[in-house]
């Protein structure tokens, strides 16, 4: 047990406790054990399941099969949502991060709106440019939220 970890699991362990209070959800006891569950496993299947459909997306490009395309995007535009407990813990671990992860799902969003917009109009090059915002909006999270993700919940340096 490396001594750093303390500060930040009170801190969640309270956060979560705080966030279930304002939801008015959850005993204070299921919550904090919740805080302390070992993993993030809903999210990082989600996750798994958008990497699947850039790789649909990938090939929809090489194909010029825009309806491929179109009918993919909206996948990535509305990803499925974690559970509420796990929303909670990962809240909890955000703290005042929050916003910022949240922006970065919004960015997400956005530019798998304007890729699903792009492939109806059948335009390849506003497809790709389209793409290429879509992959840099999914790199900016990773960039700043993957490691201590799996740092913190699967417990993995
Ligand atoms: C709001 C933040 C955020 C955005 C936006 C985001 N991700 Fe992630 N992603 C994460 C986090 C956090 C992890 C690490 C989760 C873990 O390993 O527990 C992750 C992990 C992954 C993984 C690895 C899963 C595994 O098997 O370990 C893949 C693949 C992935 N993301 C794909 C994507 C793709 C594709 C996009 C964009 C279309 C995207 N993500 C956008 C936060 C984000």
């Amino acid at each position: 047990m490396r001594p750093r970890r303390f500060p930040r699991t009170t801190l969640t362990v309270m956060t979560a406790v705080t966030a279930a209070a304002l939801l008015g959800a959850a005993s204070w006891a299921a919550v904090a054990g919740a805080a302390r569950a070992p993993d993030g496993s809903a999210l990082r299947t989600i996750m798994r399941e958008m990497g699947r459909d850039m790789q649909v997306v990938t090939d929809g490009i090489a194909r010029e099969d825009w309806a491929l395309v179109a009918k993919t995007a909206p996948r990535l535009a509305d990803h499925r949502q974690p559970p509420l407990a796990e929303k909670m813990r990962v809240l909890g671990f955000l703290g005042n991060d929050a916003g910022a992860f949240r922006q970065h799902d919004a960015r997400t969003k956005q530019a798998a709106q304007a890729l699903g917009q792009a492939a109806q109009r059948r335009d390849g090059e506003a497809v790709i440019a389209s793409f290429a915002t879509l992959q840099r909006s999914c790199l900016a999270c990773h960039q700043r939220f993957r490691q201590p993700f799996v740092e913190h919940f699967r417990g993995q340096p």
